[in-house]
């Protein structure tokens, strides 16, 4: 099971000085959290003022005061959504938040996974965006550091996926919330995985590397077991690591063999790995991903399906 995290990033444009909980709020400094304001202070405006100055995006909450905030940012993101006088870049970054919370709290209290509804409102949300703001889709990246990497890349393959559906095929909405419900929990299985393993960072052992491959059956048995996930959700857990040309896991299958919506969930999965920080390597570039995979990856990726993913995600607007 995964440990919890002892503080949790909150970015500043979710703070709304009127209404957001009276929580003590931390900076990061090095290593190490130091206190910016108690609880019993309210944050000003001209604290986000002077934040932004210094070019701060983000806030820190002790994990276990994040509930209160986490409900009520969840509460009020319907509210936000169509708040005019927002700029979507704020919209998304919003969103993107919430999104990571409920992953956050997945992955901490599992019970929580019963709750399929409370999922499919917030894929849907993501939906919208996606559908509403197209240019602001990096947005939805806002978060942070590769502490909650693992948090932030199940939102990334989500909206990924979900884009990709969305423009490549006539999808029913239901279906493609399904898409993101699966792209939000492709890695889930990864709570059966010690934190020892998945937080080392040095190479693993091939045993460790066993144990870690076991997640994408685990996290399908899962949801199974829980019920209420569609086939195509499960097949985007259960399947996410077969490979095209079959060198993939758990059951090496091959080609057209693999349920469609995995071979995007993989293509989804392994942008958002090569185009985020690890402890171990830094990201590299959009481009750099995209031409990387489409170099190395056509045998292990469906090469019609990966030549669509590319014109599509390199049409959107890059912030780099
Ligand atoms: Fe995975
Ligand atoms: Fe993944």
């Amino acid at each position: 099971m995964t440990e919890p995290v002892q503080y949790r990033p909150i970015l500043i444009a979710c703070i709304n000085p009127d209404t957001f909980p009276d929580v003590a709020l931390y900076v990061k400094s090095g290593p190490n959290f130091v206190l910016y304001k108690p609880a019993e202070r309210t944050i000003t405006q001209q604290d986000l003022q002077r934040l932004e100055q210094n070019r701060a995006d983000t806030l820190y909450i002790r994990s276990e005061e994040m509930p209160p905030v986490a409900s009520f940012l969840e509460e009020t993101i319907g509210e936000i959504m169509h708040n005019e006088t927002l700029q979507p870049q704020v919209k998304g970054q919003i969103l993107s938040q919430v999104a990571m919370n409920y992953v956050m709290d997945l992955f901490t209290t599992p019970d929580r996974l019963t709750d399929v509804e409370r999922c499919r409102n917030l894929v849907r949300q993501l939906m919208q965006f996606i559908t509403q703001h197209p240019t602001a889709f990096d947005s939805l990246h806002a978060v942070v550091e590769h502490d909650y990497y693992t948090f932030i890349h199940s939102v990334q393959v989500a909206s990924l996926s979900m884009l990709v559906h969305a423009e490549i095929y006539q999808l029913p909405l239901y279906e493609l919330e399904d898409v993101g419900i699966g792209g939000i929990l492709h890695d889930v299985g990864m709570i059966f995985i010690p934190t020892t393993i998945l937080e080392k960072p040095e190479a693993l052992t091939n045993f460790e590397y066993t144990l870690i491959k076991r997640h994408a059956q685990r996290g399908y048995e899962c949801l199974r077991d829980l019920g209420g996930f569609s086939e195509i959700s499960l097949a985007a857990v259960r399947f996410h690591h077969e490979r095209y040309n079959g060198d993939g896991y758990p059951f090496n299958l091959k080609g057209n063999e693999i349920p469609r919506t995995a071979q995007i969930t993989a293509i989804c999965d392994v942008y958002s790995a090569l185009t985020s920080n690890r402890p171990y390597r830094s990201a590299i570039s959009k481009q750099d991903a995209l031409t990387l995979m489409e170099r190395e990856g056509n045998s292990i990726f469906n090469p019609d399906l990966m030549a669509r993913f590319k014109e599509i995600i390199g049409t959107k607007p890059s912030e780099e």
